[in-house]
């Protein structure tokens, strides 16, 4: 139906007689001559009718013509195209389109639930994130071909994976009263590839997730999911360095430094209070409990106190606007002291002058700049500190965004404390660095997460292969080993016949893609997404069941 795509034609091609489909997109009239750029996925060509025509905007057409060069006032340096036009000689409307319901020249923004309704416009304006995506799945599967992995596909309808976050269920037809669960991730089947000789696993999979979406979240993503055997913690590292740098090569063409930094998650807490650092700029923690402790301020005696300097002054309306800020994160206030000749402010009268000097000399803060403190425990402190952080260099524009900050975190604790419970902080499955579990909050394993500028791209760990570690975990965590058998005792199972030591590592590819594409928002990546209420606007889904469909199930609601 064409000779050609609408990205193809160049000055060389003057006089040839073309075919060209596309979409209509800009039709405009100049004293009875009619222009319109013809769109298709691969770029726009300019055609020119000799008299006027009536096109609707987005409807599908076949033009054929012949190709000219534009006079030189109106050669466009912007698009490989530029240099000429298509003069039609015959219009074929292949298919009129209706009046559209979003603005395709991309001056006028639509609702999000608009976007997604007709999402197949909202695409056809701009394919380019669809086509980063699929260069960096290519990429993917290209670098671990090379590397000797297998793309072994898991199934969909499972057991339940111990991921932390819900599971959607799927239930049986056959087997009344039974659900299957939609993986949270792989996990167990790739462990059990390991079982099963593979060595090298891979698998760009899907994962499916019912918890409370966020601008990195959504219900259904896609991991680049890796698992290695015979393999220490640092082959893990490396291999995954040589991943990402051979898809941001592919993708962006740009060269990253490989080893990327590593960062403990102890030192990471400390300075930053977060396990996510953006590095992209410094602004450290100082933690100062034992400095203020007995100053005669209050507030002070707390579990922790923590401290940021802020390269300015900010006016008191400013810091009653960061005040409010801070207790969204459960923070009960926040002082602030102005640094002249001393320390200033309001609670500086509770600070003895060997006081201030010690804080001078711990924070480093330099005349003009303020310093922040919040008192109270632990995860409170670094959580509204590590928000205050990020906030402050937002607002003061301290972010280099042209930078790429890649750190690798590791040694995170095995278990976190939910209430009076201990439970794994990543999964069961990692490895513990150290066998003594007489405090379970001490214990440390052999995690790695990659973070780039503040976002976890990828987490994994060397995994478990021996039944005594693994008792010695779930006792923790108060699960017998018969309830684990009853959970994932296949995977258990399996363990008894000759597991090899292994370990491995997922990367959400729908955020990897997202830094390539220059967006923190996945959805913008997603071909398909869901909208924050984990609808479908376009095809309405979540949506009632068929009432004989239920009954055939065996499922009554209420
Ligand atoms: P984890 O749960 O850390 O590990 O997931 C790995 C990576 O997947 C991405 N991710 C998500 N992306 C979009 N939407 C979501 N709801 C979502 N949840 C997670 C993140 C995260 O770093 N089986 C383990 C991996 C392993 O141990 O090998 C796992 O799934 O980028
Ligand atoms: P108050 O004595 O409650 O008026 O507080 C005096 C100052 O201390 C105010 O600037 C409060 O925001 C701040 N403040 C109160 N509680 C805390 C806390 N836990 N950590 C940091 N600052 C606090």
């Amino acid at each position: 139906m064409r000779t050609h795509t609408c990205n193809d034609l160049i000055l060389k091609d003057v006089n040839k007689k073309v075919i060209l489909c596309g979409w209509v997109n800009g039709v405009r009239e100049h004293g009875g001559i009619s222009f319109i750029n013809l769109r298709d996925r691969y770029g726009i060509t300019q055609v020119v009718f000799k008299e006027k025509v009536e096109l609707k905007e987005e409807s599908v057409v076949q033009i054929k013509g012949k190709v000219v060069k534009r006079p030189k006032g109106i050669v466009n340096k912007k698009i490989p195209t530029g240099e000429i036009e298509v003069v039609c000689e015959e219009l074929n409307v292949l298919n009129e389109s209706d009046n559209l319901p979003i603005d395709m020249s991309g001056q006028v923004e639509s609702t999000e639930d608009t976007r997604l309704k007709y999402r197949y416009l909202d695409l056809r304006k701009d394919l380019s994130n669809v086509q980063a995506r699929h260069k960096a799945n290519m990429a993917v599967h290209e670098f671990l071909d090379k590397q000797g992995f297998l793309h072994v596909e898991t199934p969909l309808l499972i057991r339940s994976t111990p991921e932390g976050a819900r599971d959607f269920i799927v239930p049986s037809r056959i087997h009344k009263g039974n659900v299957y669960s939609l993986p949270q991730s792989p996990q167990l089947y790739k462990q059990i590839s390991m079982v099963a000789g593979v060595d090298k696993y891979y698998q760009v999979a899907k994962c499916l997730r019912d918890e409370d979406l966020r601008q990195d979240r959504q219900p259904e993503f896609t991991q680049i999911d890796i698992e290695m055997s015979f393999v220490e913690q640092d082959d893990i590292i490396k291999l995954s360095e040589g991943l990402i740098k051979h898809v941001f090569e592919k993708v962006n063409g740009v060269k990253l430094k490989t080893p990327f930094r590593k960062m403990t998650y102890c030192d990471a807490m400390s300075n930053y209070g977060i396990d996510r650092p953006d590095l992209r700029f410094d602004m450290k923690l100082t933690d100062v409990t034992e400095t203020v402790k007995g100053s005669g301020f209050k507030v002070f005696e707390a579990e922790c106190v923590k401290a940021l300097v802020a390269p300015r002054e900010f006016s008191r309306k400013e810091c009653d606007k960061l005040t409010d800020f801070v207790k969204l994160y459960e923070a009960k206030g926040l002082v602030y002291l102005r640094m002249d000749k001393t320390l200033e402010g309001p609670v500086a009268k509770f600070l003895s002058d060997d006081v201030k000097k010690v804080l001078i000399k711990q924070t480093k803060i330099k005349k003009g700049e303020t310093l922040f403190i919040i008192a109270d425990n632990n995860n409170i402190c670094n959580d509204a500190l590590a928000h205050l952080r990020l906030q402050l260099g937002k607002e003061l524009e301290l972010i280099d965004e042209t930078k790429l900050e890649f750190v690798w975190i590791t040694e995170f604790p095995l278990f976190e404390k939910d209430e009076d419970r201990w439970k794994p902080m990543h999964h069961i499955f990692s490895m513990p660095i150290s066998m003594d579990f007489s405090n379970p909050g001490l214990v440390t394993g052999y995690l790695h997460d990659l973070v780039l500028n503040g976002t976890e791209l990828g987490g994994g760990s060397i995994r478990i292969h021996k039944k005594d570690i693994q008792e010695k975990v779930l006792e923790v965590i108060g699960m017998n080993y018969k309830q684990a058998e009853n959970a994932f005792g296949f995977l258990l199972n399996s363990f008894r016949f000759g597991a090899p030591p292994h370990g491995g590592i997922a990367f959400g590819f729908d955020r990897i893609v997202a830094m390539l594409c220059n967006t923190t928002d996945i959805r913008e990546v997603i071909a398909f997404p869901k909208n924050k209420q984990m609808q479908s606007p376009m095809d309405q889904c979540p949506s009632l069941p068929d009432k004989d469909f239920l009954k055939e199930l065996g499922i009554k609601i209420n």
